[in-house]
């Protein structure tokens, strides 16, 4: 029986491939005299971090954070908490966060303060979607896979309340 939640699809899992691509061929260009080391962001990131750097040719290293500003409903709360922290130092290091999405901004600017504090070479954000226009402050993110309409989206990664990430593309999640 078809899921009566799962509404239109909003990136394929083709074109997923596509520009998942090309960002790796962007990233391996622009970092390819300083390798960097990818922080994923989980656990919404687990499955573009895994496709993306695969995509970069570049000997990267990894480590994984996990935040929380949702619990299980479908908006933000404001409030962002360090549910597991990075393993390695990042001092002197070129450091790319990996997101899945970046929907109010409040997510990405408290990793940015914190991990800026953290003295690396340089601080970048790779995010798989942006959503249009609800972004409370500007937020600076050097990639963007997709820039999306404000719904709620599920797949690739993406959840409601731990499920459907193993979608292998995103879809419009229906209440
Ligand atoms: P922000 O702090 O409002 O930018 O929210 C960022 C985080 O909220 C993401 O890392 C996701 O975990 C979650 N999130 C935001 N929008 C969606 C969505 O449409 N589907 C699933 N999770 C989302
Ligand atoms: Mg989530």
């Amino acid at each position: 029986m078809p899921d009566p939640h799962l509404g239109e699809i909003v990136v394929s899992a083709e074109a997923l491939r596509q520009r998942i691509a090309e960002l790796g061929a962007q990233i391996t260009a622009d970092y390819v005299d300083r390798p960097p080391l990818l922080v994923g962001i989980l656990k919404g990131a687990f499955m573009f971090m895994s496709d993306l750097s695969r995509a970069i040719d570049l000997q990267v290293e990894f480590d994984f954070m996990a935040v929380s500003s949702y619990g299980s409903a479908t908006r933000s709360s404001g409030v962002v908490r360090i549910i597991k922290d990075l393993d390695l130092d990042l001092h002197d290091r070129h450091v790319l966060i990996v997101e899945d999405i970046v929907d109010s901004g409040l997510t990405q600017g408290y990793l940015r303060r914190t991990l800026m504090a953290r003295d690396p070479a340089s601080l970048e954000v790779c995010t798989l979607l942006l959503k249009e226009g609800l972004q409370k402050s500007d937020p600076d993110l050097k990639y963007v896979g997709f820039t999306i309409p404000p719904r709620f989206v599920i797949g690739y990664g993406l959840d409601v309340a731990e499920r459907h990430r193993n979608l292998d593309h995103i879809v419009e999640y229906l209440p």
